[in-house]
């Protein structure tokens, strides 16, 4: 068994559901016995842990911090039943790497909270924090489905912007490739789509399923429903990409005509300008359709992320380290590409047969997972 999978089995079945995929929300049981496990991989390194009060998890070698230092890791977090190698791999890997890269190398391995935002709402929470590009306050109180806020879940209030950033020479996060793009075990990353979450809510009049005459009803959920459609033809129309993967219905009653329709709007365009224009036109659509059903939209961003072109000469000179590897852009929202407006960052993908992501049906082979390990080797050293 190689040390790749040893690791791997470790960490399988830490929040695995019944439908193969994973129920890791941030700071619930299943990812605090993640981080359990990283002070772990830490300790049998000598590495020195810490924490930066805004639920990011770290692990050094040298001094934390300390001048020149190149951070890798990825997040344990992951989307409800998503699959096992959407952040964990990074981390991983990461312990991996530094075990191939001569010890007196400054290194750090970071675990990031709340990459997905599937707990409390806003992607890649704990690197926003970081960063300072998220405010403290707004962040403690975001809440999850259940109405624990951030500040509770962690413990304290997050401290926000960490100064010690701009000690950190180079980013380098390993992730599974999310697409099809990818065609050799390893690429180099390119850019991110800019990309948000829009809250919709569609308010209409509950009533009676049975004795509401068809002419007289205010149902959201027609609304809704048009927007989906024309979310998705808008979409197809600009080469953009649109979903809406999250619902929530009041009263939720099969004999009841709904009085809220509440759905979530994850919008994706290779250009800032497409993505604009795609949200506008969705919003415009639902706003007239909701004139004509007597419903009331109103609609909410919950977080836009822009468009990210990570360091070009970094990512070439990786390419040209790992014996001209792809380089690719993605459409998926990863920590490293906040990180990206503050410290020179790159990322490393790792081919994923299907390109099925945010799935159980995820997957990389061990071989690949391997050779991005090494891949991620070769880079920590090349940088630190
Ligand atoms: C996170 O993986 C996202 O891109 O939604
Ligand atoms: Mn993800
Ligand atoms: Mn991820
Ligand atoms: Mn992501």
């Amino acid at each position: 068994m190689s040390r790749f999978s040893q690791l791997w089995a470790e960490i399988a079945p830490i929040g695995r559901a019944d439908s193969g995929g994973y129920l890791r929300f941030a700071l619930t049981e299943p990812e605090l016995t993640l981080r359990d496990w990283f002070r772990g991989q830490a300790a049998q390194r000598d590495m020195t842990v810490t924490e930066d009060g805004n639920g990011n998890l770290f692990a050094w070698r040298g001094e934390p911090w300390a001048p020149g230092t190149v951070l890798t890791g990825s997040h344990f977090d992951s989307v409800p039943h998503g699959g096992g190698y959407d952040g964990p791999l990074g981390i991983v890997s990461a312990f991996l790497a530094v075990d191939a890269v001569p010890k007196d190398r400054k290194i750090g391995v970071a675990a990031f909270v709340e990459e997905e935002g599937g707990r409390f709402g806003v992607p890649c929470l704990g690197s926003r924090l970081l960063t300072g590009v998220m405010d403290p306050s707004r962040a403690a109180a975001l809440t999850d489905r259940d109405g624990i806020s951030f500040e509770e879940a962690l413990g304290a209030r997050p401290v926000g912007r960490i100064e010690q950033i701009a000690n950190i020479a180079a980013v380098v996060e390993l992730h599974i490739e999310q697409g099809i793009a990818l065609r050799t075990p390893v690429g180099v990353g390119s850019a991110i789509w800019p990309h948000g979450r829009w809250r919709m809510d569609f308010a209409g009049v509950g009533d009676h399923a049975g004795t509401t005459r068809m002419t007289d009803r205010h149902d959201p959920m027609l609304t809704f429903a048009f927007t989906v459609l024309a979310a998705n033809k808008e979409a197809r129309l600009s080469g953009a990409h649109a979903t809406v993967g999250r619902v929530q219905v009041e009263p939720n009653a099969t004999n009841a005509i709904p009085s809220l329709v509440r759905g979530w709007l994850d919008a994706r365009a290779a250009d800032t300008a497409t993505l604009d224009q795609l949200v506008e036109s969705v919003v415009k659509k639902a706003t007239e359709r909701a004139g004509r059903d007597g419903t009331a939209l109103s609609v909410t961003p919950e977080s836009v992320t822009a468009e990210v072109a990570f360091d070009t000469a970094l990512a070439a000179r990786l390419s040209a380290l790992l014996d001209d590897a792809p380089i690719l852009p993605t459409g998926a929202g990863h920590d490293a590409g906040v990180l990206s407006a503050h410290v020179p960052t790159a990322m490393l993908f790792v081919r994923n047969p299907t390109g099925v992501s945010h799935s159980p049906a995820e997957h990389a082979s061990d071989a690949d997972c391997e050779a991005g390990i090494e891949a991620l080797a070769r880079v920590l050293e090349d940088l630190s």
